[in-house]
């Protein structure tokens, strides 16, 4: 049974977010909703999420010693990792010290902090069906593995290649034939988190949509964890970064059955409570397993106007025990609003235009600082269906125009 304290007091219940972007900051209002004690972590000072937590502090959440020390003195309850770029090691051997709960598992932030622990036990291990695949340390190897040379089955053309540690596309390019080898190697290595020599090629699917699966593990009435899924979430990326997302998306019924079998798969390995965003691709009835977030995902930010309870309440009810319920309030989507120049303190006009749309909501997330492609805010839509709403959630996007402050 869960108790819940009050914030501030002695009975507080304690809760750390590690990142605090726009997705933690909806998980730490979720929280704060529940009355939970909150303390947001960023690597730069007021973030997103820091504006809304009791407590807030900046630090490189990848230095070991800096996390430890700021776990010990904190001393939360739950750590909720938000970002993958954490010295997981560190969570882990406090959670197996019993110093803290980490969320889902400090084996998952670890498993999904690079691509490879998390593709090898889901296509290894598991034996969830993926795109063929291959790790390399040089242009060479990634050559050899494209050709087949290195004795292995050719990865062959298209293919594409992503550095190990990176997110939202970053270093990731795709490869039509030889010519491409060698920029799609040096793209990968600028653009990966770490100087960290090391890439997957995976072979291209040619896949009809591609999904995210918002799969959340709760405890039941008899303290058991229980599997739910949401309806499934369409998604359109550009250059691996998601620009819309869409909910439900249509699938036909031996498709969901098999995704759901997927994320089940994986997600239970992964273990713990929270939610999960399991990305996969279809063609058909064949769905191929891609990666999975142990944690609210961007393309669930749709959410937010779709169902009774959006992912980010769904996770904070997920790690406190609570019970959740996953249904559809209504057809809706998301647009993303890049900030579209390079500037602090930036200025957001036609906000009131945007919003004279019925059905609609936008989120400005408050981030101190603008890259033109950064993401700064989403509009929502709501409507009969999900392809209207697209339409409505990219006209309410295109309205807001954010420019430099004066
Ligand atoms: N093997 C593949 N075949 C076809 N398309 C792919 C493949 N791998 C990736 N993509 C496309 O690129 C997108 C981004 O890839 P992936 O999710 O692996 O990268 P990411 O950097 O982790 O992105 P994000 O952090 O936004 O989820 C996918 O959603 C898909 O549209
Ligand atoms: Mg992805």
């Amino acid at each position: 049974m869960t108790t819940l304290g009050t914030p501030l007091s002695p009975s507080a219940t304690r809760v750390m977010l590690l990142g605090s972007g726009e997705l933690g900051k909806e998980v730490l209002i979720a929280l704060q909703r529940l009355g939970v004690e909150t303390i947001a972590v960023d690597r730069y000072a007021n973030a997103p999420g820091q504006q809304v937590a009791h407590h807030a502090h900046t630090i490189t959440m990848s230095d070991p010693d800096a996390l430890r020390a700021l776990i010990e003195r904190e001393k939360p309850m739950l750590v909720v990792p938000e970002i993958e770029a954490i010295a997981t090691p560190v969570l882990e051997a406090l959670e197996a010290a019993g110093t803290v709960r980490v969320i889902p598992t400090a084996r998952a932030a670890r498993l999904t902090m690079d691509r490879e622990g998390i593709r090898r036990l889901a296509a290894e291990t598991l034996g969830l069906p993926t795109s063929p695949y291959r790790f390399c340390d040089s242009a060479a190897e990634l050559q050899a593995a494209i050709d087949g040379t290195d004795g292995q089955p050719a990865i062959g053309y298209p293919c594409v290649v992503k550095p190990v540690m990176s997110s939202s596309g970053k270093g990731q390019s795709k490869i039509d034939g030889l010519a491409d080898v060698q920029n799609a190697w040096e793209v990968a290595m600028a653009g990966g988190r770490v100087s960290h020599g090391r890439v997957i090629v995976e072979g291209f699917i040619d896949f009809d949509y591609e999904i995210t699966l918002l799969t959340v593990r709760a405890l039941g009435v008899d303290g058991q964890v229980e599997t739910h899924f949401c309806a499934p979430i369409g998604h359109l990326q550009v250059s691996g970064d998601y620009v819309e997302s869409w909910q439900p998306h249509p699938m036909n019924p031996a498709a969901l059955a098999e995704a759901q079998r997927i994320a089940e798969a994986v997600t239970a390995d992964l273990g713990g409570q929270g939610l999960f965003g399991v990305e996969l691709f279809v063609k058909g009835d064949q769905v191929w397993f891609s990666e999975v977030s142990p944690r609210p995902h961007d393309t669930g930010m749709v959410t937010l106007i779709t169902q009774w309870q959006n992912e980010f309440e769904l996770h904070a009810r997920a790690i406190l025990g609570l019970p959740v319920d996953t249904g559809l309030k209504t057809p809706g989507a998301s647009a993303v609003i890049y900030g579209g120049v390079d500037a602090e303190g930036i200025v957001f006009d036609g906000v009131a235009d945007a919003l004279r749309e019925p059905g609609t909501e936008l989120r400005l997330f408050g981030k101190p600082e603008s890259f033109s492609k950064r993401r700064m805010g989403v509009a929502l839509a709501r409507d009969e269906d999900a392809d209207r709403a697209r339409d409505k959630a990219k006209r309410v996007a295109g309205r807001v125009r954010p420019r430099a402050a004066g």
